[in-house]
C-alpha cells in the first residue's frame, strides 16, 4: 500500500461521505453497491484494527452500541413556534393583505414549499460537526435525539462544501416516503411486528426508539427548512438560506420556489395542489414564507407563531346542510353569540352540528335563516362556521333577529360600538358564572378533576358557589347530602380543588380568563412576573418590554387587573390560599429509571403525598400524565388504585408498586423527604 494508514483511513471516510451525499442527498449513484460497501468493510477493519484512529464523525460510527438510557430534556436556543393554518385561497389573499399591511408594500416576494408531512427536528452543527439534534415538543423543550439521529444518511455528520459557520442550528422536517413506509410495513406483518397507521406515526415512533441499530433500519429521511439566526451567516433572504444550507451539504427540497405577490403564489398553490398526489412523500398542504430576512424581522411573531409565514392546507373544508334552528350562546365574558344548530354533516372526519353565525350584522350580511342550506366551513379556528346559504327557495323562515335581553338572566343586552357583538354586562349571569367556573376547572386551566359541567351545575343551582373562587370555601360535609356526591366523589372533589392552589401561575392565568391572554402568553407572563401580585401591579410600559406582548394584551392584562371583578379575584383567591408556583426550569437528566419517561400515579401511596411522588419523577427527569395510554412508560401503583390499573394491565404496560417505585427513586438518586 502506497498510502500511510492514518491518509487511507481519512480518505476511505471522504470517499464515502461523498457517495453518501450523492446518493442520500442529491439522489444519484456512482458506483455500486457491492464498490460502496467494499470502501466500507476496508474501513471498518481499518479502524478495528487501528482504535486510536477512531473517529465519531467517522460514517463508520452512525449507530450507537447497546441501548439508550432514554432521552433528556433540553430547551431550545430559540422557540421552536409553529404556523397558523389557512384553509382557502381567500384566507392565504388576507394573510397577504396583513403582511402588506404590516410592511407598507406593494407586492412581497415569498417562498412557497411543500408542507412535508413529519416530525420537526433542530440540528447544530459546531465547527462543521453535527452535535446535537433536537425534537420541536413544546416548542420551548424539546426531547435530545442526536443518537437516533445520526442514523439518518441524508444528515451530514460533517458539513462540507467550502466555508463551514462555526456554529450553526438549522431545522427540518424528518419524514418517511409513501413507497418506503409501505415496504417497512409489509416488513413488520411478515415479522409479525405492528404495523404503523401513517407514515407520520412511523417516523414519530422511529425518532423515539432507544434501539438505535434499529432506528438505522428505518427509512427516515430529511428536508431542512430554516436556518436559525440566518443574519449571523450573511444572508438576507430565506431562498439564499436554502442554496446555503444545500451548499453545506444539507438536503433540500427542490419543490421549494421563490413567488413574487400573492398572484404567483396563488398560481404555485393551485398548481401544487392538483399535483399532491404525484409527490412521493405525504403533505396536507404548502408554507408560505416572507423571503427577505428584513421583512421577516419587521413582521416579528404573535406568542405563537410568526407572522411572516403560514401554512396554506389543501382538500375541501366546507360540506353543505340544513340549518335547524338559532342559539343564542352566553360566553364567558358576557358576550352573546348566536350559533347554527344544523343537521349533522361530517366535515374533515369530524361530525359537525353546530357552528357559529358570529353576530347579528353577519347574518343579516350573508341573510341567514332557519330551513336555509347552508355551507359550513372549518377554518383558521376551531369552531366550523357558517359561510354562506346555497339555496333558499320556496317561502323562507323569518329574519333572525337578537334579542334585547340576556337569554339567560333577562339583563338587556349592551353593543359595543366598536363590535359587532352585543353583551350581557351581569357579572352574576348564572350563564357566564357557569361558563367562568368550567373553564377555571379546565383542562387548559388548572385541570380540577370532577369538576365538569354537570357538578358546576349542582354547586350553582344550590347556590354554593357563584364564583371560581368560591371553590375554595367548599365543605366537604355540605356536598355529600348533594344528588349524585357521596362521600368518596365529595373528598376527591375538595381534595382536587386543594390541588390547584399550588398549580403553575401560567395556569392560573389562563383559568382566571383574561382576555387575549391564552396559554402560551400566560407563560410568558408567569415567566416575567413570578406571581399574581406581580402581574397585578404590572402597569402597561411594562408589559410592553416583553417583546411578544403587543398593546392588545397589555391594555386588556391591565384593565382586568385594575377592573372591580379582578381585584376582588386576585383578593379572593389570595386569602383562600391559592399559591401558584413557578415552574421551575427542567433539569435535564440523562439517564436513569424516569429519564425522558412519562408517569401515571393511582392510588394512595403509603410514605408520599402525589405532589411529592410527582416533583420526585420531575426532579429525576421524568414526566407526570394523569392518564393512562400506550406512551405512558410506567404506573406507579399505590393501594385501593383506581381504573388507571386495569388500562396499565390492557396495555401491558409496566407497573409499580410503592416498593418498585422506591427501588428506582434510589437508582435514580432522588429521595423522598423522611417522615
Ligand atoms: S417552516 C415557525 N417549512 O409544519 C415555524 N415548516 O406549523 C417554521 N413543516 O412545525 C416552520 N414542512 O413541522 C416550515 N417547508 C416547511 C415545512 C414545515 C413541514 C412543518 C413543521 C412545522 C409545521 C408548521
Amino acid at each position: 500500500m502506497t498510502q500511510s494508514i492514518p491518509k487511507r483511513i481519512q480518505s476511505l471516510r471522504r470517499r464515502i461521505e461523498r457517495h453518501d451525499h450523492l446518493y442520500y442527498v442529491v439522489g444519484e449513484q456512482e458506483i455500486s453497491d457491492r464498490e460502496y460497501d467494499a470502501l466500507m468493510r476496508e474501513l471498518k477493519a481499518l479502524e478495528d484494527a487501528h482504535p486510536e484512529l477512531r473517529d465519531p464523525d467517522s460514517p463508520t460510527q452512525r449507530v450507537a452500541r447497546g441501548l439508550l438510557p432514554g432521552f433528556k430534556t433540553v430547551r431550545h436556543t430559540v422557540p421552536m413556534l409553529s404556523l397558523d393554518n389557512t384553509y382557502s385561497l381567500e384566507e392565504l389573499e388576507e394573510f397577504d393583505g396583513r403582511v402588506r399591511k404590516l410592511l407598507g408594500v406593494r407586492d412581497v416576494e415569498y417562498v412557497v414549499e411543500p408542507k412535508v408531512d413529519g416530525v420537526a427536528v433542530a440540528l447544530r452543527y459546531e465547527r462543521g460537526r453535527f452535535e446535537r439534534g433536537m425534537t420541536r415538543g413544546d416548542g420551548y423543550e424539546g426531547d435530545e435525539i442526536t443518537a437516533n439521529l445520526r442514523t439518518i444518511r441524508s444528515i451530514p455528520l460533517r458539513l462540507g462544501g467550502g466555508t463551514v459557520p462555526g456554529e450553526v442550528e438549522v431545522r427540518g422536517e424528518v419524514y418517511m416516503e409513501l413507497r418506503a413506509f409501505d415496504r417497512l410495513n409489509e416488513r413488520r406483518a411478515r415479522a409479525g411486528d405492528k404495523t404503523f397507521m401513517n407514515p407520520r406515526n412511523a417516523t414519530t415512533g422511529s425518532l423515539k426508539t432507544l434501539d438505535t441499530a434499529e432506528v438505522a433500519t428505518r427509512p427516515l429521511q430529511i428536508y431542512v427548512f430554516q436556518v436559525v439566526r440566518p443574519e449571523r451567516h450573511g444572508l438576507r433572504t430565506h431562498f439564499e438560506a436554502l442554496a446555503w444550507m444545500k451548499r453545506l451539504g444539507l438536503r433540500v427540497n427542490p419543490d421549494n420556489a421563490p413567488a413574487r405577490g400573492f398572484e404567483e403564489t396563488r398560481r404555485l398553490c393551485e398548481r401544487w395542489e392538483a399535483k399532491r398526489e404525484k409527490l412521493p412523500y405525504g403533505t396536507d398542504g404548502l408554507v408560505v414564507k416572507v423571503n427577505s430576512f428584513r421583512e421577516q424581522e419587521a413582521l416579528g411573531f404573535t406568542a405563537k407563531s410568526p407572522r411572516w409565514g403560514i401554512a396554506y392546507k389543501f382538500g375541501s373544508h366546507e360540506a353543505e346542510t340544513t340549518l335547524r334552528s338559532i342559539e343564542l350562546q352566553v360566553g364567558r365574558t358576557g358576550v352573546v353569540t348566536p350559533v347554527a344548530i344544523l343537521d349533522p354533516v361530517t366535515l374533515l372526519g369530524t361530525v359537525v352540528s353546530r357552528a357559529t353565525l358570529h353576530n347579528q350584522d353577519e347574518i343579516e350580511r350573508k341573510d341567514i335563516r332557519v330551513g336555509d342550506r347552508v355551507i359550513v366551513e372549518k377554518g383558521g379556528e376551531v369552531i366550523p362556521k357558517v359561510v354562506r346559504v346555497v339555496s333558499a327557495h320556496g317561502r323562507r323562515g323569518p329574519r333572525f333577529e337578537m334579542p334585547s335581553k340576556c337569554p339567560a338572566c333577562g339583563t338587556p343586552l349592551v353593543r359595543d360600538p366598536d363590535e359587532a357583538a352585543v353583551r350581557c354586562e351581569n357579572l352574576y349571569c348564572p350563564a357566564q358564572v357557569r361558563r367562568r367556573i368550567v373553564h377555571f376547572a379546565s383542562r387548559g386551566a388548572l385541570d380540577i378533576e370532577g369538576l365538569g359541567w354537570k357538578t358546576v351545575d349542582l354547586l350553582v343551582d344550590e347556590g354554593l358557589i357563584s364564583d371560581p373562587a368560591d371553590l375554595y370555601q367548599l365543605e366537604s360535609k355540605r356536598l355529600v347530602p348533594l344528588e349524585g356526591m357521596g362521600e368518596k366523589s365529595a373528598s376527591n372533589l375538595i381534595q382536587a380543588i386543594e390541588k390547584s392552589k399550588t398549580a403553575p401561575l401560567d395556569r392560573l392565568l389562563v383559568a382566571i380568563g383574561i382576555r387575549h391572554v391564552g396559554s402560551r402568553v400566560a407563560e410568558i407572563l408567569a415567566e416575567r412576573f413570578g406571581t399574581l401580585e406581580g402581574l397585578a401591579a404590572a402597569d402597561e410600559p411594562s408589559l410592553l418590554e416583553i417583546p411578544t406582548i403587543g398593546p392588545e394584551i397589555a391594555s386588556s392584562v391591565t384593565s382586568f387587573f385594575s377592573s372591580r371583578v379582578g381585584k376582588t379575584l386576585v383578593r379572593e383567591l389570595t386569602e383562600a390560599g391559592v399559591r401558584p408556583r413557578t415552574r421551575a426550569p427542567l433539569r435535564a437528566v440523562a439517564s436513569g429509571p424516569f429519564a425522558g419517561k412519562t408517569f401515571v400515579l393511582t392510588g394512595t401511596l403509603e410514605g408520599m403525598t402525589r405532589e411529592e411522588a410527582s416533583r420526585l419523577i420531575q426532579g429525576a427527569g421524568g414526566r407526570i400524565s394523569s392518564s393512562v395510554s400506550a406512551k405512558t412508560g410506567a404506573v406507579i401503583a399505590g393501594s385501593d388504585p383506581g381504573s388507571k390499573l386495569e388500562k396499565a394491565r390492557r396495555l401491558k404496560i409496566d407497573i409499580w408498586d410503592e416498593a418498585a417505585f422506591r427501588a428506582a427513586l434510589k437508582r435514580a438518586g432522588a429521595a423522598p423527604a423522611a417522615r
